[in-house]
């Protein structure tokens, strides 16, 4: 399909619903998918994808690709789906797209716990630090930090603007704390909560899950473990109900693929009790869990309820993107995600260059973060790889922000090699640095 037809028809909803119809060779809009429906529109998505390589798939206008770690790249179905007729946020149809919405969010977080309660509000990942600050900590409470960078100390603020006593064991840059000092601190204080950043994506560390679960429930079987899985959720394997996590907090933009504007998390029952035996009200008006528990199971329940105006544009695009995401064994999904990054990282070995986070195991599979040569500025790169048509991110790790760049690798960047988003950003990034007069020594 030519490009400009997208562009030429953009303010005709009806032409735009033809566009969608054909993009996806007869499969009806999402929003009139369900969960068990919807397998037919990716494997259809799919199918098109395998059968025809060369197949361009981007009916969006000419753009350089975005390979920062947030936002991403989108799906053509998921962008299309925005552009769905207005409708009231408690009828029916609206009602029915949220609830299968936050159903879809039990499979892609794996939980079946029915106490396990999905929330999806407006704002970005941000909401979700101040929707734990406010609701599972009360003032004074304290709160254990693992701090792998950038955005785990952010966390931190949050929840001591909100009045929590919070500690920090924070891991030299590029790494993570290990599991010996996190228990020595566990031992030392009863702790309502401990908070861990899946992916710091100011370093591209990952932390391991499993094991940092079952050292908190062993040692501290009471306090709760919280995920930031902002850049982590639909990229990196989490198992909610098997890994007993209490809660991941996540955002629409990175490896789920939808457009900004989400704030997306899975609370435990453990985590809903402990809110609800708080002796304060909720910190917060907005981000209270009070106000939001109900509108949610209303929805899930295809109930209509209000508490404040869901955004349902933005959250047809999370219906699309999650109906794509769960046409797919999860397991693919991840194994995918590592596969590339695995060559990603490879690359960059190769091109005689360090990563941010050193310890493979340590290595995040939706982002890689790289030390730049010393004579290199990423001010002289970034405009060079734009030029290429490729967007990278720079650094934004205090401690050595001038000296690394960013390439997010996540979500149909990722799953669809038909676009060729990797090899051409690989390629954009050996030329870059030719061009910036690096050899490799
Ligand atoms: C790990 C992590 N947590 C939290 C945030 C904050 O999310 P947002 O910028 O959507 O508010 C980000 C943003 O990039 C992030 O990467």
């Amino acid at each position: 399909m030519p490009r400009q037809i997208l562009r030429a028809n953009a303010s005709n909803p009806a032409s735009r619903v033809s566009i969608i119809s054909q993009h996806l060779a007869g499969v009806p809009p999402a929003s009139t998918l369900t969960p068990s429906n919807s397998n037919s529109l990716s494997s259809i998505h799919a199918r098109s994808l395998s059968s025809s390589p060369t197949f361009n798939m981007s009916s969006q206008p000419d753009h350089p690709t975005l390979l920062i770690p947030g936002p991403i790249e989108f799906d053509d179905a998921v962008l299309q789906s925005m552009s769905h007729y207005s409708e009231s946020h408690v009828g029916p149809g609206f009602v029915a797209t949220f609830g299968e919405t936050l159903s879809m969010l039990r499979k892609l977080f794996q939980t079946t716990s029915p106490s396990s309660q999905p929330f999806v509000i407006s704002g970005s990942g941000t909401l979700g630090w101040d929707l734990v600050a406010a609701n599972l900590v009360e003032p004074g409470e304290d709160v254990l930090v693992l701090s792998t960078g950038y955005f785990s100390d952010g966390f931190a603020d949050c929840l001591r603007l909100y009045g929590a006593n919070v500690d920090i064991v924070k891991a030299p840059v590029g790494s993570r704390p290990q599991l010996p000092e996190i228990e020595s601190a566990l031992k030392s204080k009863k702790y309502k909560m401990v908070t861990v950043t899946h992916v710091d994506t100011s370093t591209g560390v990952l932390s391991e899950l499993q094991k940092l679960s079952e050292t908190v429930k062993s040692v501290s079987p009471d306090t709760l473990l919280i995920v930031d899985g902002v850049c982590s959720v639909a990229g990196e394997e989490i198992d909610f109900d098997a890994w007993k996590l209490d809660g991941v907090v996540t955002a629409s933009q990175k490896a789920i693929g939808c457009p900004a504007g989400l704030s997306i998390s899975m609370f435990s029952g453990k985590a809903m009790d402990a809110f609800k035996a708080r002796k304060s009200q909720p910190g917060s008006y907005f981000a209270s869990m009070k106000n939001w528990t109900p509108i949610m199971q209303n929805y899930e329940a295809k109930k209509p309820s209000y508490f404040a105006t869901p955004s349902p544009q933005l959250v047809h695009a999370l219906h699309t993107a999650l109906s794509l995401i769960l046409a797919k064994p999860l397991s693919e999904r991840f194994a995918k995600h590592k596969e590339v990054s695995d060559k990603i990282k490879k690359t960059v070995t190769d091109l005689g260059l360090k990563q941010v986070a050193g310890n493979p195991e340590d290595q995040a599979h939706g982002m890689t973060a790289v030390y730049l040569p010393e004579s290199i500025k990423a001010t002289d790169l970034l405009p060079k790889l734009a030029n290429s048509g490729v967007i990278f991110a720079g650094g934004i790790h205090k401690e050595i922000a001038s000296k690394y760049i960013r390439f997010g690798h996540m979500g149909v960047s990722v799953t669809d090699p038909a676009r060729g988003d990797i090899n051409k950003a690989l390629a954009a990034l050996e030329n870059g640095l030719t061009a910036c007069g690096y050899q490799k020594a």
